[in-house]
């Protein structure tokens, strides 16, 4: 054998991308520059995006590897943010069960047969090792886009047990998630069973993207802000840890954000998660102290700064990266996702002008 060949080369920090030692709290030289992604950085804000969706669904291009790979692509091409995420979604595992669903352009995820009754939970399809080959588009496409993406990091996710059961049980889109919080005081063990399915189900979906390439995960609970510490702990907590507990011997990063969930910030983690993303609605190292100071964490730019001057914008990123700079880790990504009628040259311009900043220029 030639020299150096004999053996596979053993990971070092070196190989590791800066942005997924940011995620674990590693140490990185100050000089550095900031590390960057937007949630749906992918979608309809690219018309790059629009074009190559046209005529396809979405829940159909998300089981499409090679459209699926383009788009999550697409986006780190554009803004050069320093990792993919994965073009998929939170009810694509739903669908892949076999589940009735669709994703109503506007509107969001909207099931044909809501879970209503304790029969629709037991009429759920059994989730088995048979949903391994269904799983594997979404490894396929996961392939394609790590090749694609050599060095830069692909971000793999799902969503958590309440997020999605709250589509399923409202059967679309809601405000107050009623029926759900509902269905957990009514029948506490109904409940414990469909996020349970859901919880196993999200938990396969995760781990075929990490083992098929993701070099981290996000776990997106967005709606979870709906309910007190108490009921959080008392009926969700656990199933949230099921899906972080279904990649935590992978040695990823495990983000978990919640979008209103400032009081939750600490039982999210203790979910199991190793990186909190914090939305826009509290101050970063506000978020950071109730942590404990020693929590990496991700955020939270208001997207409301994609839709005002220069100035604006550049002000909230130096008041967050300055926030930032108390966590052992920061990744900037907004506060919420990018609003699908954002500017793209305002993303690209925002990305360059955090790449030009680094926390030893923050330094006082
Ligand atoms: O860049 C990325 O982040 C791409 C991957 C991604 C999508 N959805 C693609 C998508 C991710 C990470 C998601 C997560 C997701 N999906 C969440 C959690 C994140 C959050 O925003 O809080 C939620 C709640 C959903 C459910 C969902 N799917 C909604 C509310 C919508 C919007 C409906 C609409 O038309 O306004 C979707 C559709 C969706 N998911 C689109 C994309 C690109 C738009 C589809 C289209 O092109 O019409």
């Amino acid at each position: 054998a030639r020299p150096g060949t004999a053996q596979a080369p053993q990971a070092t920090a070196q190989d590791t991308p800066t942005l997924v030692r940011r995620l674990r709290g590693e140490a990185v030289d100050p000089a550095t520059p900031a590390s960057v992604w937007f949630m749906r950085q992918a979608g309809r804000s690219l018309p790059e995006y629009r074009e190559a969706r046209e005529g396809t669904g979405m829940l159909e291009a998300c089981l499409m590897p090679e459209l699926a790979a383009e788009i999550t692509l697409q986006p780190v091409r554009r803004h050069r943010v320093d990792a993919g995420i994965f073009f998929s979604d939170i009810v694509v595992p739903a669908k892949i069960a076999g589940l009735a669903v669709e994703i109503v352009p506007g509107r969001g995820p909207v099931f044909d047969h809501p879970i209503r009754t304790v029969a629709d939970i037991d009429a759920l399809p059994p989730i088995d090792d048979s949903l391994e080959e269904s799983l594997e588009p979404i490894r396929e496409a996961v392939r394609l886009v790590t090749a694609e993406l050599g060095a830069t990091p692909l971000i793999g996710f799902c969503g958590a047990p309440f997020t999605v059961a709250s589509y399923m049980v409202e059967g679309g889109p809601s405000r107050d998630h009623l029926r759900t919080r509902a269905l957990m005081r009514e029948d506490p063990a109904a409940w414990d069973r469909l996020a349970g399915w859901v919880a196993e189900l999200s938990g396969r979906f995760l781990r075929a993207q990490v083992t098929a390439g993701a070099r981290a995960v996000q776990l997106f609970d967005s709606w979870v802000g709906a309910l007190s510490a108490e009921t959080y702990l008392a009926h969700v907590q656990r199933h949230s840890a099921a899906v972080l507990g279904a990649v935590a011997d992978l040695d990823v990063p495990r983000i978990h954000f919640g979008v209103g969930a400032s009081h939750l910030l600490r039982e999210m983690h203790a979910a199991g998660a190793t990186t909190m993303g914090v939305d826009h609605r509290i101050a970063l190292d506000q978020a950071i102290d109730l942590l404990g100071g020693d929590v990496p964490v991700q955020g939270n730019i208001d997207p409301a700064v994609l839709f005002t001057g220069a100035d604006a914008r550049y002000a909230e990123a130096d008041a967050v990266l300055a926030r930032g700079a108390s966590a052992p880790g920061h990744v900037v990504n907004l506060g919420h996702g990018v609003p699908p009628d954002t500017d793209p040259g305002v993303l690209t311009d925002l990305v360059a002008y955090l790449h030009e900043q680094s926390s030893a220029a923050r330094e006082p």
